[in-house]
C-alpha cells in the first residue's frame, strides 16, 4: 500500500492516484501500451510529465491517441511494434483472479489487441470496480451490424438481456465502424470458457471479458491509498 490520504478521496481523485502510480511500470526507453477511459486519461496526463524518459505509445483508441498526441507523446502503429513490455488500462470490473469486463468506453477490440501484444497487463481502477463474480456491469460486445439481432437472441437464450448501445439516439459506431451490444443479467462464473465460447459466435468482433488477456497486476485506488494486487 502506498500513500495513505488523510481525508476520503473522490472517485476522480482515486483515478488520479492510480494513474500516477502506473508510471512506475513504464519501462525507460521503451514504448508503452495505453488503454482508454477516464482512469487512463489520468495516466496519460501523468505520462506527459515523464515523456523524455520513454519512446512513445501504442494506443487502443482514437480518443487516447488524440490525448497522447496533444501532450506531445509519439503514437506508434501497432503493426510497427512487435511486442510491448507493458499495457496499462482501466476496467469496468475486475475479479480476484485478474479477469475483467472491459468496453464501457467502446474501445474493447483495440484494447484486446494491444493487451495481447504486451507481456504484462497493469489494470488501474478505483475500488468500485472490484467484484466477486463478473457480470454486474453490462457486458459490452462489439458486433458486425448485420449479425446484431441474431446475437441479441443468442444472449437471450443464455438468460441475458442484450441491447444495442445508442449515442444521440442511433447505434454508437466504434473506431472500427461496428456496433456495441451491452448484455445484463449474466453471472460469468467461468470467464475463460465464456470468452472462448462467445468469441466464436459469427458476427462477434470482440467480447468484453478479458480472461485470456487478464491483468497481471491491479493498482486499486482505495480509501487507504493504492493497493497493489498481483495475479
Ligand atoms: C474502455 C474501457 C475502460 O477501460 C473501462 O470502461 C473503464 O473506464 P473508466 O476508467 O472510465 O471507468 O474498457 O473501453
Amino acid at each position: 500500500m502506498t500513500h495513505a490520504p488523510h481525508t476520503a478521496l473522490s472517485q476522480d481523485e482515486l483515478k488520479t492516484l492510480v494513474g500516477r502510480a502506473a508510471l512506475a511500470y513504464v519501462v525507460p526507453g521503451q514504448i508503452v501500451g495505453v488503454g482508454t477511459g477516464s482512469t487512463v486519461n489520468k495516466f496519460i496526463d501523468a505520462l506527459a510529465t515523464i515523456k523524455d524518459q520513454f519512446t512513445g505509445a501504442v494506443s487502443s483508441s482514437v480518443a487516447s491517441t488524440e490525448r497522447l498526441q496533444a501532450l506531445g507523446i509519439t503514437v506508434f502503429d501497432c503493426n510497427d511494434v512487435a511486442e510491448l513490455a507493458v499495457y496499462i488500462d482501466g476496467a469496468d470490473e475486475i475479479d480476484g483472479q485478474g479477469y475483467m469486463i472491459k468496453g464501457g468506453g467502446a474501445a474493447l477490440t483495440r484494447e484486446k489487441i494491444v493487451a495481447a501484444q504486451s507481456r504484462q497487463f497493469v489494470c488501474i481502477a478505483d475500488d468500485s470496480k472490484l467484484v466477486q463474480t463478473l457480470g454486474k456491469f453490462a457486458l459490452p460486445v462489439e458486433v458486425i451490424p448485420m449479425a446484431t439481432q441474431r446475437i441479441l437472441r443468442q444472449f437471450a437464450a443464455l438468460g441475458g438481456q442484450a441491447r444495442v448501445r445508442l449515442k444521440d439516439g442511433v447505434p454508437l459506431v466504434t473506431d472500427n465502424g461496428q456496433h456495441i451490444v451491452d448484455v445484463t443479467g449474466l453471472q460469468i462464473t467461468d470467464p475463460l470458457a465464456f470468452e472462448t465460447s462467445v468469441s466464436q459466435w459469427p458476427g462477434v468482433v470482440t467480447m468484453g471479458v478479458f480472461a485470456h488477456q487478464k491483468a497481471n497486476v491491479c493498482l486499486l485506488g482505495t480509501a487507504k491509498g493504492v493497493k497493489k494486487i498481483l495475479y
